[in-house]
């Protein structure tokens, strides 16, 4: 039952009860208290949203992602749970990370074909996004300058920054082998989803 009040946040704003610090003093406590994410689900307990709209798979997700990282505080660990679920539920091309090491984006976990392990500062998608510190969605990526094929089959792609205060430490990258196929819905709740890597 409290458990239950615990998680009963809105998904939406990602708040407790309209309190993100509230929410975030709870999480505190319930690891300082011995609790970790098995208490509450398993991984494979992922539900997975067929047949609604975008934001509404977005909606679903967002509270199992806060799951899997629920008391799990190994980086490369969460980030490879995220990018496992976000291709689970939206099946894009590929999903995944970038981190910044030495002034260089250098691949981290992800989920779809092999991909180019290092990226500069301002090049491509991916560097651009990091050196204006902003999301970028491109919906044609053969129209966008400079842009990195990693594969030819990728036709558009989102980039978003992770930030650690007000530095961004590494990028998430979605593509997908349709034209045009992120908007303002995925800007918002990747940008959430990122947000609770560095919470
Ligand atoms: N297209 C990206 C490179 C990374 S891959 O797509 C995985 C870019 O232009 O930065």
């Amino acid at each position: 039952m409290v458990v239950q009040l615990l998680f009963s946040y809105n998904a939406k704003s990602n708040n407790f009860c309209g309190f993100t610090r509230l929410w975030q003093l709870c999480r505190h406590l319930m690891v300082f208290s011995g609790f970790n994410r098995d208490t509450f689900q398993m991984a494979e307990d992922l539900k997975i949203v067929v047949n609604s709209t975008k934001e509404e798979q977005y909606i679903s997700l967002l509270p199992q992602i806060e799951g899997l990282l629920f008391g799990e505080d190994d980086l490369i660990a969460n980030l490879a749970n995220v990018a496992a679920a976000l291709k689970e539920q939206f099946n894009w091309f590929w999903v995944g990370f970038y981190l910044v090491k030495n002034e260089t984006l250098v691949l981290g976990p992800f989920q779809g074909p092999v991909a180019c392990t290092r990226i500069q500062k301002g090049r491509g998608v991916c560097g651009s996004a990091w050196e204006k510190a902003e999301t970028i969605i491109v919906a044609d990526v053969d129209q966008f300058p400079g842009h990195i094929a990693c594969s030819s089959a990728s036709k558009s792609e989102i980039v978003v920054p992770l930030f650690s205060g007000a530095q961004v430490v590494g990028v998430l990258d979605v593509d997908s082998d349709q034209l045009d196929h992120f908007d303002d819905v995925d800007r918002l709740y990747l940008n959430k989803i990122v947000k609770l890597l560095y919470a």
